[in-house]
């Protein structure tokens, strides 16, 4: 395995992305490398029905399981797998975890099968194991690289101390569509911040050295376009354009290997017809021949097994030739590599060398994260004691909870609320509710680790007698006699706290939804709540943008907290009665209507493009301006800030120059703020349409009561690059506008020229 097998084009494409590339040598290829003559000869001694059994993973059905997250009926045969392992006929499980029954699997591999290859344990750890964090949209709204960093570092020490080494994790989808119910694992709309975060988390999950018994392989997944699917519903087709393609949705898969990601999945969708699990373009051509990536490719949850239902494969047969000749390494779950490479190879339907160089990547990972050195890591259950669960990382859930929140409007400063003085209604099926503060895909999190808000409130409120709580309702059906206990509890306090919104489960696989509304009997309790006339405050618990209405839009204050993860209440309760200033950026927007989806605020300007005070015959909807509710990179704190006029260097950016834009931002109010500067751009005239805005770089800046701080940007032709119609980076000449905003859709404005 080469250490970095970059291609001219890698480089071109990371540089056109703004991605560092990375050259020093890593520790797990001197360590794969030192392996190497012993995969060979392991690979000369395999039968094929041992090296099919590499290539196999099977859900674990000797550990702790944590409820069916997939669909059909999981293995719990425990002895069949146990002899399936000593006979090589699977090489790697997942989804279950704990040291010591890792212990016990491993030592069926090493001490019971023929050849002692080590297992590869894996798991769908996202964004935590036992302690949760935000969830991964959440965490995105911070805006904060070295924090997704540091949960991903922790999320990674739980799982490799719990005999796992390898997570289904992070998962850099661009997601367009709020319909889609998974835009909540992801980082958002904008590529540039899903490359950001793509790099950051693995490199959080692989720490330095992937063999270190704390770091976890990252699996950046679904391996492509699975965020694209067709108005949004999950698993539909995809079909865009190559510059889309390339332009949008492959950047975070680049910026993770980049950052070091040995292993990819391959997704459910096709794409322009062709489904990725047996898109030899996409595994093959564009993965390994552009990229020069080395590690290897699991397919999804039976992706390749799908090929059928896709109409592009005949049988299990055909499905698994088609499968592993375009690229997909391991399959996950279906058996259909087990049951039919044998034969495959017989036939001489799939080459000898076809198997052998897939077992060679699946072999050489396991090389790389140090199981041939070391095949009992991560099984000492009293390192899992001390590591999971630790103070530590709770502080760490605490802290990257409030930074995750995101204040979208605080209409006459009602917020912050006093710990005093003033008598709470904390209103809502989310007040007091323990097991939505998780969020999607915390499928090992502590059930007992999480903080309810009102536990949270309770613990903050100088006197928590102060406080009522009420139900009011439940997620999707109203409670009997819930909304006159709510209107009685409002009309007793000063102000309502409205925690409202979707459930866990109402964001994530497979769950769609066509109107992405608050459900109605939670609408209908925000009604009657409002027409008390009391302040209220939402609290919105969401892992997409919503449309919002009635009574909850016209709130005097809302805050967006996602599924803030173990330490939800009290991480809300931090900026709430601001202990912590909210610091939270919109990664997604806002738009005001369900049926405005796909909305992104990089869009097209299109030939008619709706203007200040001009809306006939423009690009909009009848009922609303094609504008966003609460734009991209909104998010406020508790004191105003005000932007400045842009002060550039200079009117042209020459062409191998540079060029600073600047501007000053001042705190106008009495409380410090965090305030993220955001630069944009739009290539005004280019030989293909550019978007009419797009997020370039970011700052955050601390700002003190009355101060004024400068954020500065400096600019070259490299951030000027677009995907081109010779499918390579271009940039071209021309007229730039430039923003340095605090959202996408104000802020002030400059242009500028790059000249040649
Ligand atoms: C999901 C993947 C996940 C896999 C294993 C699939 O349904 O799409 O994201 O990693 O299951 O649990």
């Amino acid at each position: 395995m080469s250490e970095t097998a970059l291609t001219r084009r890698t480089l071109m494409a990371a540089a056109a992305m703004g991605l560092a590339v990375v050259t020093a040598p890593r520790a797990w290829a001197r360590r794969a490398e030192s392996h190497r003559q012993r995969i060979d000869d392991l690979i000369a001694r395999m039968t094929i029905q041992e090296k099919a059994g590499q290539l196999t993973l099977f859900n674990d059905p000797f550990r702790w399981r944590p409820g069916n997250v997939n669909p059909g009926d999981f293995d719990t045969d425990q002895e069949k797998t146990a002899q399936q392992i000593r006979d090589g006929h699977v090489g790697a499980l997942f989804n279950g975890v704990g040291a010591e029954q890792a212990r016990y699997a491993q030592r069926l591999a090493i001490e019971e099968s023929r050849l002692g290859i080590p297992m590869l344990f894996a798991a769908d750890i996202i964004h935590g194991l036992r302690t949760t964090f935000p969830v991964p949209l959440g965490e995105a709204a911070s805006w904060d690289l070295d924090l997704a960093e540091r949960t991903a570092r922790a999320a990674a020490a739980e799982g490799g101390a719990s005999g796992i080494h390898q997570t289904y994790a992070p998962m850099v989808d661009v997601a367009r569509d709020q319909r889609w119910g998974r835009v909540v694992e992801g980082a958002g709309e904008d590529v540039l911040l899903n490359n950001l975060f793509a790099a950051a988390r693995t490199r959080g999950f692989q720490g330095d050295d992937i063999a270190d018994p704390l770091s976890l392989l990252a699996t950046p997944k679904h391996f492509a376009a699975y965020g694209a699917a067709e108005a949004g519903l999950d698993y539909n087709t995809t079909d865009m354009s190559e510059q889309t393609l390339r332009g949008v949705h492959l950047p975070p898969f680049q910026a993770a290997f980049e950052a070091g990601a040995l292993c990819t999945m391959s997704a459910f969708n096709d794409l322009n017809g062709v489904p990725t699990s047996g898109n030899h373009w996409l595994l093959t051509d564009i993965l390994r021949g552009e990229w020069g990536f080395t590690g290897f490719v699991v397919s999804d949850y039976t992706s390749e097994r799908e090929l059928i239902a896709h109409g592009f494969a005949e049988d299990d047969r055909d499905a698994a030739r088609i499968a592993l000749t375009a690229g997909v390494d391991m399959s996950m779950q279906s058996g259909i590599y087990l049951a039919h490479i044998p034969d495959l190879v017989e036939s001489g339907d799939v080459p000898m060398a076809v198997v052998d160089r897939a077992v060679r990547r699946v072999l050489t990972t396991k090389a790389a994260l140090g199981l041939f050195d070391d095949p009992y890591r991560g099984t000492d259950p009293e390192v899992e004691r001390r590591v999971v669960r630790s103070q530590a990382h709770r502080d760490l859930a605490r802290e990257a909870g409030r930074k995750s929140v995101v204040l979208l409007k605080n209409e006459n400063n009602l917020l912050p609320l006093p710990k005093s003085g003033k008598r709470i209604a904390l209103i809502g099926p989310f007040a007091d509710d323990r097991s939505n503060v998780f969020g999607p895909w915390s499928i090992f999190a502590d059930r007992d680790m999480g903080v309810t808000f009102e536990e949270g409130f309770r613990a903050a409120l100088a006197d928590p007698s102060l406080l009522t709580v009420v139900k009011g309702s439940d997620v999707e059906a109203p409670l009997d006699g819930g909304i006159e206990d709510a209107v009685a509890a409002a009309q007793g306090a000063d102000v309502v706290v409205l925690a409202i919104g979707e459930s866990h489960n109402m964001s994530a696989e497979a769950q769609s939804r066509v109107n992405i509304v608050i459900p109605a009997p939670q609408q209908a309790l925000a009604e009657a709540v409002a027409a008390t006339g009391k302040p209220v405050v939402v609290l919105l618990k969401t892992g997409r943008a919503l449309e919002l209405s009635g009574a909850v839009k016209d709130a005097r204050a809302i805050m967006v907290t996602w599924f803030l993860g173990s330490e939800e209440g009290n991480a809300a309760a931090d900026v709430i009665f601001g202990d912590h200033a909210p610091i939270g950026r919109l990664p997604i927007s806002f738009a005001h209507y369900s049926g405005q989806q796909p909305y992104y605020y990089s869009r097209k300007a299109t030939g008619r493009p709706e203007l200040p005070n001009e809306s006939e015959y423009k690009a909009r909807f009848r009922e609303t301006s094609n504008t966003a509710l609460y734009p991209f990179g909104h998010g406020i704190s508790y004191a105003p800030v005000r932007y400045g006029e842009i002060a550039l260097g200079a009117e042209t950016l020459s062409w191998d120059g540079q060029l600073t834009a600047s501007v000053r931002v001042t705190n106008t109010g009495d409380r410090p703020v965090d305030e993220v500067v955001q630069l944009y751009i739009r290539d005004r005239v280019a030989s293909l349409t550019q978007p009419e805005r797009l997020l370039k770089a970011f700052q955050r800046v601390s700002i003190a009561p009355g101060e004024t701080v400068e954020a500065a940007f400096t600019l070259t032709r490299q951030d000027l690059l677009f995907i081109g119609r010779d499918m390579t980076p271009t940039v071209e000449p021309g007229w730039f506008d430039l923003w340095l905003a605090p959202n996408a859709q104000s802020g002030p404005h400059t242009q500028f020229r790059l000249v040649r």
